[in-house]
């Protein structure tokens, strides 16, 4: 039997293993790995490359409507562009419920536009905005077990907000189900009222949305949302984690044995308030929920990160436009923060950024990399054992890394929606030069190659740490 594809010579990494070997493909399936395979049509050299699990990023927002006038920078066909080019063959994007819709009529549309338009695989979160009960004794049970067997709920933002008896009512259907639930943790009533008293001093600058959304009310929101899933006994994710008071609040609930696991993000170990602050409505560029914070909380997510409290790096990638009427710079938005949508893109960049920041910086393994990158999120969202490692029988969803590569960060080499990125400039050490999704070669030295169309939408199994 001839190989569709042989990958020679490079040091294979999974979330277990470090070794040399070369990978034949065959179709989209990871076939043989040996010292030596035969031979194939497609040879690739990847000596002194890393050869690893494609990142799978759980946490991604793709063509979800933002409100009146603001529309999100990607479409399917650009994010999973954008994400193959960061190393990426699986993207998990959500399905956004709007109030007084179908949660079933809101996902087919989703699936509608997601198939045909993607490079690499995609999967769907769904969002509960309006657990209505049909939604939670008939919709949100049928959808799980046709595979949407996970989903995000907000404690905050006036569209997608629930109260306490909601998140209750939803947690308990996840318990039921097997689902596993996906809080965003940021007090609603706290913000709000922190956000009208800034107006009211004139504090209306990009700058004052992170004052405006302190780690208080984060912390707060977390040990709230742990406490409702202690109540109903349900295994709960606390998503985009931006400093110690949340990830302490994690810890200690993974201490008391309760199934509560960490999701953090690129901005969290990078970036700062002091980011919001720039010339102009530039800080506009850095506004996403939680907010940045400062360097002695990207130190505390690191060490949630070493110590295993994050299962999950994820970029939370949620695009606009910064110089556009439908983006950051909105009407509204020039006039305060609070209009200023919350977001920004990170799809392509994440891996570059938690390669460079943590292994080439001497932070983690590589082996503690795929995990944080691929396989964990493949065995929470339950895509593992076809995704997530490399081995026979695996999707052949594989990314070669070169490990000296050095690259600036800038918005001219991405391929998001976005007309910037909050890293411009930055440099790291480390680069993904390959990706292979499902046996087919996506990108090749930054060019997206593959077609789209080739990334199919798919179900998944009930997730590894619902047990
Ligand atoms: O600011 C953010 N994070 N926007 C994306 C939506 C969300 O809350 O994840
Ligand atoms: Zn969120
Ligand atoms: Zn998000
Ligand atoms: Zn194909």
């Amino acid at each position: 039997m001839t190989l569709d594809l042989a990958i020679r010579g490079g040091t294979i990494v999974t979330a277990t293993d470090i070794y040399k070997a070369d990978i034949g493909i065959s179709g989209d399936k990871i076939a043989v790995i040996a010292d030596r395979v035969g031979a194939a049509t497609r040879e690739i050299d990847a000596t002194g490359l890393y050869v690893m699990p494609g990142g799978i990023d759980s946490h991604v927002h793709v063509a979800q409507p933002q409100g009146p006038g603001i529309t999100l920078a990607d479409d399917f066909a650009s994010a999973t562009a954008s994400a193959a080019a960061g190393g990426n063959t699986c993207i998990m994007p959500f399905a956004l419920q709007q109030r007084g819709t179908s949660l079933r009529q809101s996902v087919e549309d989703y699936r509608r536009t997601a198939e045909g338009e993607c490079h690499i695989d995609t999967s769907f979160h769904l969002i509960i905005s309006d657990p209505t009960s049909a939604v939670l004794g008939q919709e949100l049970p049928a959808l799980v077990k046709d595979g949407y067997t996970s989903f995000k709920v907000f404690m905050t933002y006036d569209d997608l907000v629930l109260n306490d008896r909601q998140l209750l009512e939803v947690f308990e259907v996840a318990r039921n189900e097997r689902a596993l639930v996906m809080v965003h943790c940021e007090g609603y009533d706290t913000i709000k009222f922190m956000t009208e008293r800034l107006e009211r001093a004139g504090k209306t600058e990009p700058y004052y949305h992170a004052v405006s959304r302190p780690e208080v009310i984060e912390r707060e929101a977390t040990h709230r949302a742990i406490s409702h899933a202690e109540l109903i006994d349900v295994p709960m994710m606390v998503v985009h984690v931006s400093g110690r008071e949340a990830m302490e609040q994690i810890r200690w609930a993974q201490q008391r044995g309760l199934k509560v696991f960490g999701e953090t993000c690129p901005q969290y170990i990078t970036l700062t308030a002091e980011d919001l602050k720039g010339l102009n409505m530039e800080g506009a560029k850095y506004v996403c929920s939680p907010p940045p914070r400062d360097t002695a909380s990207q130190a505390a997510i690191w060490e949630g990160i070493t110590q295993g409290v994050f299962q999950t790096f994820s970029s939370d990638h949620c695009p606009f436009r910064y110089d556009a009427t439908d983006g950051k710079l909105n009407e509204k938005g020039r006039t305060s923060f609070r209009w200023v949508p919350n977001g920004i893109p990170g799809v392509e960049t994440r891996l570059p950024i938690l390669f460079s920041e943590g292994v080439s910086k001497g932070r983690i393994t590589p082996q503690k990399f795929v995990e944080l990158s691929s396989t964990n999120h493949a065995k929470m969202y339950g895509l593992y054992p076809r995704k997530g490692s490399i081995g026979i029988g695996f999707d052949a969803d594989i990314a070669l890394w070169d490990p000296n590569r050095q690259e600036t960060i800038r918005q001219e080499i991405l391929h998001h929606g976005s007309d910037y990125t909050p890293w411009e400039g930055f440099q790291v050490t480390g680069w993904p030069v390959m990706t292979i999704a499902r046996g087919t070669v996506v990108m090749e030295d930054g060019e997206i190659v593959g077609a789209k169309g080739h990334g199919q939408v798919l179900s998944r199994q009930e997730s590894d740490y619902v047990r």
